[in-house]
């Protein structure tokens, strides 16, 4: 089978187009032909091998041969003990928890990694949606504490994971708030915002608005700045953005929170069956739909990669795979 493999640490062009083995699933995995993947920042980090976490699992070279986490694909074999999927299922998910793998024309994974694809889908609208749509979720839900009618804030809201949360917010019936640019102000309305603030103009974090819960999923302000911006019972989740916005979230957030009311937490979002089938459930009754930037063939990851790395896709960027002799 064809897959792009890369066998040592460094920039899109370490990464190749070869041919390998295709994969036999273990006795819990089933064996998923590929139709779809998605890039995230995680594949560029394994792929560079930065920040130094992303080399835990190989130190001097990369563990996973094949990155890839966010598949959709149809079924073409189940493991021995494999019990939840049949050989012709289309399904989605993000396989980050098994071996990745899903830049590949067929990958094996744990079932538990996997739902059945909406059906309303196509295969690449699924495999944009499971790592991003499941973080903002985690975010919003289980560190932010989200409760209807809260004002919330989204600073990064155009892009991959800002995108699905503006609408989970809005389906969890908050008042929402997205932060972009000039060019994304009418996309993040028309996903759901209430309101929009353009960073190139303003500064959400000084315009005397409070908020109960901000996600910051982009750009950089100080973790004073975000205090500041606060309800007095607010909730501040650091999921991204610049090295300082992260750092802070990590270090500062903890000892922030107790002082005041106000707490600061940092986003470690884990892929879950359980938070995969609520996705599922929500794209199904059309409360939340992917927003797609870029679609790029198998043979060029490295360059939907190097794209994604530039840090200003609208929505996700999604990779197309082709197989000879077939849909
Ligand atoms: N903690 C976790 O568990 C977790 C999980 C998933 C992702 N993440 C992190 O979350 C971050 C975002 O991921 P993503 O996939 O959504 O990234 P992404 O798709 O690359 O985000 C790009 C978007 O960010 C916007 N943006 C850039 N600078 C901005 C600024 N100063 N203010 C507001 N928006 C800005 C861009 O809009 P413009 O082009 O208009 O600038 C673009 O639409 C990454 O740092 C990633 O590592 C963390």
């Amino acid at each position: 089978m064809k897959a792009i493999v890369y066998t040592k640490y460094g920039p899109p062009d370490v990464l190749q187009l070869k041919e390998v083995e295709k994969p036999a699933p273990r006795d819990d995995e089933v064996l998923i032909k590929v139709h779809a993947a998605s890039v995230n920042s995680w594949d560029w980090d394994l792929l560079r091998g930065t920040p130094f976490l992303a080399r835990l699992g190989g130190l001097l070279k990369p563990k996973y041969k094949i990155l890839g986490a966010d598949i959709a694909g149809r079924i073409e074999a189940v493991g021995r003990n494999a019990k939840q999927f049949q050989p012709g299922d289309e399904v989605f998910g993000d396989i980050s928890g098994c071996s990745w793998g899903g830049f590949a024309e067929y990958v094996c994974a744990r079932e538990n990694a996997l739902a059945l694809k909406p059906a309303s889908m196509k295969f690449e609208e699924a495999a944009a949606v499971p790592a991003a749509a499941i973080s903002a979720l985690q975010g919003l839900r289980n560190k932010g504490q989200i409760q209807p009618g809260q004002k919330v804030l989204i600073n990064g809201a155009s892009g991959g994971v800002g995108t699905f949360a503006v609408q989970i917010a809005k389906y969890f019936g908050a008042e929402v708030t997205g932060v972009c640019s000039t060019r994304n102000l009418d996309m993040v309305r028309s996903i759901g915002a209430d309101r929009v603030v353009d960073y190139t103009k303003e500064d959400f974090t000084k315009s005397g608005q409070s908020y109960d819960l901000i996600l910051a999923v982009a750009g950089y302000h100080p973790i004073s700045a975000y205090k500041r911006a606060l309800s007095p019972k607010g909730i501040y989740v650091m999921c991204g953005g610049s090295n300082a916005q992260m750092f802070q979230g990590l270090l500062l957030g903890p000892w922030i929170s107790m002082i005041g009311n106000k707490k600061m937490v940092a986003l470690s979002a884990k892929p879950n069956k359980e938070d995969l089938v609520f996705i599922q459930e929500l794209v199904e009754a059309g409360k939340v739909v992917p927003v797609i930037d870029r679609r790029y063939p198998l043979s060029q990851v490295a360059e939907a990669i190097r794209y994604l790395e530039k840090g200003h896709a609208q929505g996700k960027v999604v990779i197309t795979v082709k197989h000879n002799n077939s849909k």
